[in-house]
């Protein structure tokens, strides 16, 4: 049985030949994305992953909803599994906001899935953390979020060299919109075409705007000069007072494709443009309302970044090797006489919270030796009998290569913390 197009196993390290996906990395990649939102003051939360099909269809955007996995219930609901965080963010928020200090801010790391063409960059599942704040209208929190972003790809040990964050504003293409003379109830339509003017033919895109009043000439010039307007002036200069402001750059290309945003957007890419987008977010003041049918009015921004391009780019940088996650202490058992006392040894040292492999079976001291290299154990240890009958320890550090001859009770006081 093979595993569906677009869907990963995550194996251990070392990993077998053709399988990319490790899930070391993916504890890494999790523990930082954990450790920096809750840096920034984040509070982690969930919700399920099968939905109401209604929460995407009206507001998500026709690419998300042509992507979707969607099927009838046997109570024929119409579901469908995650494509994205945000419209679930926003129906708890809605419904709960009242027994929350004001702004909340919330983070997630959901798998979602979306039925897309498998590529590079791109899959049918992924994990993406995801972090929105609720509550706050003033820009400063458009500044926090490119902050938290900017923070949480450094936590990785990425660089100003590595990646950028290109800052855009949907208000600023709404007012270029509407200067010549576009309708507001077509501003998603142009947002669109503005947002796959990139990867489109030039005739194409120049044709879709024609009919929207607006010269592809226009909109190039508008991208290439990206003249910050106030509100990212704003996010711009809170920046350079955090040290941060070399990590992001006013690029007006850059819209995004969903629905909701209403404000500052913004994308990260890497930066010698190798990649897909690392990550993507933006203001969505009016999306709480829109869930609850008018019932919460709460302004809203946030990101989400997955770990598919993260993971790619790690990798590129030669920064996708953690340490850790592995096996600590290897206890051998090369005499079956000691084999209970052997096991009263590996069960101290688990309860002392070190991590510890041993053969559950008789087998030959230098095979038992060779699985601890193989997991990559930093120690072994061996029961002994004395002449004199007593018990000893044999701890040995596979990486310093020493060795010492310990009594059973002083063995955790010797063993160095890893
Ligand atoms: P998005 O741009 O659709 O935004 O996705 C955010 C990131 O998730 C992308 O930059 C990419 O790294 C990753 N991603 C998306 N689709 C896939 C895929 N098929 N395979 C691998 N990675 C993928 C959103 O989802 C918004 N809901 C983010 C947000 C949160 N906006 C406000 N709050």
């Amino acid at each position: 049985m093979e595993r569906l197009p677009g869907f990963r196993d995550f194996y251990p390290d070392p990993l077998p030949p053709g399988e990319p996906w490790s899930c070391d990395l993916r504890q890494h990649i999790f523990r930082c994305w954990r450790d920096t939102a809750r840096r920034y003051g984040f509070r982690e939360y969930d919700g399920p992953p099968l939905e109401p099909l209604e929460l995407y269809t009206n507001k998500s955007g026709a690419e998300i909803v042509a992507q979707l996995f969607n099927f009838n219930d046997k109570g024929d609901r119409a579901v469908a599994m995650r494509p994205e965080m945000t419209p679930t963010v926003a129906r708890m928020v809605a419904r709960s906001e009242r027994a929350y200090r004001k702004p909340i801010r919330w983070f997630s790391m959901p798998q979602l899935f979306r039925y897309e063409k498998q590529q590079k960059g791109r899959l049918r599942e992924h994990f993406q953390l995801n972090c929105d704040l609720f509550g706050e209208s003033d820009v400063s929190a458009d500044a926090e979020m490119v902050a938290l972003l900017v923070d949480v790809l450094r936590s990785f040990g990425l660089t100003p060299g590595d990646f950028v964050v290109r800052l855009s504003s949907r208000q600023a293409w709404q007012r270029f919109f509407a200067a010549r003379g576009g309708a507001p109830e077509r501003a998603y339509e142009f947002y669109q075409v503005v947002d796959k003017m990139d990867r489109e033919a030039p005739e194409a895109s120049s044709e879709k705007l024609r009919s929207l009043g607006v010269s592809l000439a226009e909109a190039q010039e508008f991208i290439a000069a990206s003249i910050p307007e106030p509100e990212l002036q704003a996010v711009l200069d809170n920046l350079e007072a955090r040290g941060l402001r070399e990590y992001v750059r006013v690029d007006y290309a850059v819209i995004r494709g969903l629905a909701y945003y209403t404000g500052v957007v913004f994308e990260a890419f890497d930066r010698k443009g190798e990649f897909r987008a690392i990550a993507g977010g933006g203001r969505y003041d009016q999306l709480v309302g829109q869930v609850s049918e008018g019932r919460v009015q709460l302004p809203a921004l946030g990101f989400g970044m997955g770990d598919v391009v993260l993971a790619e780019l790690l990798k590129a940088r030669g920064l996708a090797s953690p340490a850790g996650g592995g096996v600590d202490v290897v206890v051998l058992v090369e005499d079956e006489s000691l084999r209970r006392d052997s096991l009263a040894c590996v069960q101290r040292l688990r309860e002392a919270g070190r991590s510890v492999d041993y053969s559950l079976t008789p087998s030959k001291g230098d095979k038992q030796f060779r699985r601890a290299l193989d997991l990559g154990a930093r120690f072994t240890v061996r029961l002994e009998r004395t002449p004199e009958d007593a018990l000893q320890v044999r701890l040995k550090d596979l990486r310093q290569r020493q060795e010492q001859v310990v009594e059973p009770e002083r063995l955790l006081e010797v063993l160095p913390a890893v």
